[in-house]
């Protein structure tokens, strides 16, 4: 099964026998590449050593809950909001009993009291506590509140009786895990996105660029590969970090970002336009430094190539996406690049609005007529532009 990237566990370990096999749940959540920050309670540290889950998260494990290293000192806060889901694997009847009552008394409990994100509780007891009548009660209550209740499995327990109240395998709970997350819809499809702006030199110091950060670009190829894309970044000059999990080829250019795109082109299914391509080139060069002469300088610029219209023209082109940054008259003109260039979604978004900013309002134009998303940060569009492209994609059977 293919898995997202950047898909983040907190994994709580309480006391119990059985705290070896999260040990191996750890091995696999990661080899799922699922980041996983384990947090232990007092009692667990009696069973397995906090070294042991450090070595196979590659993270410190917390377990106070004035833990110095989370800056704010508020570790239960931060662990939470830092997580798609919790998962206490194994939970002791104890424990099981603290989230009943909600109870918080120390890192784990505290933070699973503080939680805004799904909680998954995979119960490993001696099948005499499992059945009696308090623990059954704290179950259901568990259960009403909306808590996922991974387990028990029946069978020997390691007392030495046989009955309810093993913890379930580690490779279920990794599926436990996986069914959080809605599959990927681009695995095995391979999309090219550009982004950032180029530059067109004019001398060795001196050269022509447009406004961009790359923001919205780089935020594209994120949302495509948590959809499972194989996604090549083509980038001009930003001072972001390239996403991790993404090929990604630097350029300068108008002319080296059409060559690389190009050679990235063969078998992909999606292409992004998303640079901020500069239209037009120093029709020289100069290979030295150009000197001030306190004249008026005349610069001769020549059209650069299309990067867009160019991939929508091929002869059996990926799945088009264009942007058009306008400062005016936005409709009208992502509509006209939409026909101009013979693709079947522009973004259309204000330049003013947009221009280096973390959040953007944009409009997307399709043969459907124009849909505007509500004003969002960058990533949170990417995301909804992607899954509106994959939509019609599917529509078109062009994907
Ligand atoms: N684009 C491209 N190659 C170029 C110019 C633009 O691939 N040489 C792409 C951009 O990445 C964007 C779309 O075309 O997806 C529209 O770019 P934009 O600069 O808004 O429009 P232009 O076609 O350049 O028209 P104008 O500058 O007149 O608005």
């Amino acid at each position: 099964m293919t898995v997202r990237f950047h898909r983040r566990i907190l994994l709580g370990v309480t006391g119990g026998v059985a705290a070896y096999k999260a040990a191996e749940l750890t091995r696999l959540l990661v080899k799922a590449r699922i980041d996983v920050q384990v947090a232990m309670t007092e009692a667990a540290c009696g069973f397995i050593a906090p070294a042991t889950f450090q070595a196979l998260s590659g993270k410190p494990v917390l377990t106070d809950l004035w833990d110095p290293r989370i800056p704010n000192r508020m570790a239960h806060i931060e662990l939470t909001r830092q997580a798609d889901a919790i998962l206490v694997a194994p939970a002791s009847a104890d424990f099981i009993a603290k989230i009943a009552q909600g109870t918080a008394d120390d890192l784990l409990s505290t933070t699973v009291a503080a939680r805004n994100c799904p909680l998954l509780v995979a119960p490993a007891m001696n099948r005499e506590m499992w059945a009696n009548p308090a623990n059954q009660r704290n179950i259901a209550k568990l259960r009403a509140d909306g808590v996922t209740l991974v387990g028990p499995d029946t069978g020997e327990q390691a007392c030495g009786e046989t009955g309810e109240g093993r913890l379930v395998e580690p490779a279920a709970l990794l599926e436990a895990v996986l069914a959080l997350y809605p599959s990927p819809r681009l695995a095995g499809r391979k999309a090219v996105v550009t982004a950032g702006p180029t530059f067109e030199a004019i001398d060795p110091v001196r050269g022509i660029t447009n406004a961009s950060s790359g923001k919205m670009g780089y935020a594209v190829a994120e949302a495509l590969r948590d959809e499972g894309a194989e996604v090549v970044l083509v980038s001009g000059p930003t001072a972001l970090t390239p996403p991790e999990g993404c090929t990604v080829v630097g350029v300068r250019s108008a002319a080296e970002m059409l060559a690389a795109v190009q050679a990235a082109l063969p078998g992909a299914a999606f292409f992004f336009a998303v640079a901020a391509v500069a239209d037009y080139t120093p029709q020289v060069q100069a290979p030295h430094k150009l000197k001030k002469s306190g004249e008026p300088v005349t610069l001769t610029l020549v059209p650069t190539v299309d990067i867009l219209a160019t991939v929508a023209g091929g002869p059996t082109p990926p799945f088009c996406v264009g942007f058009a940054a306008e400062s005016r008259d936005l409709a009208t003109y992502a509509e006209n690049k939409r026909h101009s260039k013979h693709v079947p979604l522009i973004v259309g978004n204000l330049a003013q609005r947009a221009l280096g900013r973390d959040d953007n309002e944009i409009v997307l134009f399709d043969a459907g007529g124009a849909h505007a998303l509500p004003p969002a940060p960058k990533p949170v569009l990417a995301r909804q532009l992607v899954d509106h492209a994959i939509r019609l994609a599917e529509t078109q059977g062009a994907s």
